[in-house]
């Protein structure tokens, strides 16, 4: 590192920068995670403003000239989540780019699978626990890092025109980005946008995110019965609807456990080193429990369909009486290879659960939430940029090409507005992040470095042309 900072490389200055506006990133990160902005329905939407207005101040605060709380219209015609967008126009020549994250948040889920409370962070082994410190509040925090770091070393003229977009509701599958974008498409204008809310290969290896899989959800509910029947007095000839809905689903897959739904994509995926013992510790698989399926391990992941049941609707053993059912009910969640339309994906999957139907049983299939998949390219000057700011900011390590088999809809609405802008996918996440579960956590050595690989990044971008 040079001593000199006024003599250093524009990268070097931007490196020490961000040496030095980590100690205020990490505080403001866990000012964020202090505010439980779940954007689930059940709870309380304060909060998602609270947050909203949390990132608004942080990025009028490190210099963002124009900062607004913006929503859009879901379909119900009900108001979204507050998203802030903020931004600085482009000096002649130089492009604008968008940067990305969301700071709503999933559930935390059962208050005892904590080790310490979801909405108190706290540091254990140099990661930093709670709801959203990694998804994506740290995604959040790195965009206002990296501006600390660079805005107030650029004249007007110097650097790149920058859209600051975080979100509120991501994490209930943006219902009301459409409208957003109908409203306010042109403060969302960009030659690349900078999606800060995926994976990285490991704390020691970052990733860029090539490819992320779509998503259907969908309610499967059966129905045998007119009324529930005392199971002594009928079980036997008649048959009640959770076995019903039992054996229905089973047929989803064939006796290996692959999935058995004709018409459902699958492609090839990157030729990555992923070993099953690997994956087996990272999703924390009990000894003696087979994986499921078979083909290369990065295609199943990644590239092909997945589907899970997530929720039932059938009494819970504690409520249980012996009665046979008239109805029950399943959500399935089906991740989407990249290249299939979520809704032909939902097609086949209603067709073979009607056509399956166990004892001639009334099966109704709804589709709740569909996603569009991303499959990006990764070649071109912005990607040889990416590339070399995340290795330099990992210590030069490589990057590696990943798909992920997560969902982040959003993407596709964005890109079919800007179908010209390059699109990276970035993030702060590693295998022990465990978002969306108890203890998710973020490495703050991968924040440092998340940090210092955007701050290079838009350096880099500041010395390139304007896409056309
Ligand atoms: N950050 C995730 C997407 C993701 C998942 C990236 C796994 C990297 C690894 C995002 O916040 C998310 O959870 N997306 C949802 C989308 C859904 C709510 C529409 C998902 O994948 O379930
Ligand atoms: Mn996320
Ligand atoms: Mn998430």
């Amino acid at each position: 590192m040079a001593s000199d900072p006024l003599s250093a490389t524009p990268s070097a200055r931007a490196s020490a920068r961000v040496a030095e506006v980590l100690p205020g990133v990490r505080a403001d990160l866990e000012a964020l995670v202090r505010i439980p902005s779940v954007s689930a329905a059940a709870f309380d939407q304060a909060h998602v403003r609270a947050s909203a207005e949390a990132v608004a101040a942080l990025l009028r605060d490190a210099g963002l000239p124009d900062v607004e709380l913006l929503t859009g219209a879901r379909p119900d015609g009900s108001e979204g989540a507050p998203a802030v967008v903020g931004r600085r126009p482009a000096p002649d020549g130089a492009p604008t780019v968008l940067l990305y994250a969301h700071h709503d948040v999933q559930p935390p889920g059962a208050e005892e699978g904590w080790t310490t409370p979801a909405f108190e962070p706290a540091e254990r082994d140099g990661r930093l626990y709670g709801r959203g410190t990694a998804d994506d509040k740290a995604g959040v925090m790195v965009h206002v890092g990296a501006l600390r770091a660079l805005l107030p070393t650029w004249a007007p003229d110097d650097g790149v025109g920058l859209v600051v977009f975080v979100e509120g509701e991501e994490e209930v599958g943006s219902p009301s980005f459409a409208d957003f974008l109908a409203r306010h498409r042109d403060r969302l204008a960009a030659d690349v946008i900078v999606v800060a809310d995926s994976d990285n290969w490991s704390v020691d290896q970052p990733s860029l995110t090539t490819s992320l899989r779509g998503l259907v959800e969908a309610r499967v509910t059966v129905r045998t019965l007119d009324h529930a029947v005392h199971s002594g007095m009928y079980g036997g000839p008649v048959p009640d609807a959770l076995t019903a809905l039992v054996r229905l689903l089973d047929r989803l897959r064939d006796a290996g456990g692959e999935l058995a739904v004709p018409g459902l994509h699958a492609g090839p995926a990157a030729d990555v080193a992923m070993t099953e013992a690997d994956l087996r510790g990272d999703a924390g698989v009990l000894d003696g429990v087979e994986l499921i399926g078979s083909g290369p391990l990065p295609e199943r992941l990644w590239t092909r369909a997945a589907l899970t049941v997530v929720g039932l609707d059938a009494p819970s053993i504690a409520q249980a009486s012996n009665t046979l059912l008239p109805s029950a009910a399943a959500k399935l969640s089906l991740r989407v290879a990249p290249g299939q339309d979520p809704a032909d994906a939902f097609a086949a999957l209603r067709d073979h659960l009607l056509a399956t139907a166990p004892f001639g049983a009334r099966v109704e299939v709804e589709l709740l939430e569909a996603g569009q998949a991303f499959a990006g390219d990764v070649t071109g000057p912005v990607y040889d940029a990416a590339r070399t700011a995340l290795s330099e900011a990992w210590g030069g390590v490589e990057v590696v090409h990943a798909g992920i088999g997560g969902s982040i809809p959003f993407i596709a609405d964005l890109t079919a507005q800007f179908p010209d802008a390059t699109v990276l996918v970035t993030g702060v996440e590693d295998p022990d992040t465990r978002a969306h579960g108890h203890d998710e956590s973020l490495s703050l050595a991968v924040l440092e470095r998340a940090t210092r690989a955007e701050a290079l990044l838009l350096t880099r971008l500041a010395g390139a042309p304007a896409q056309g």
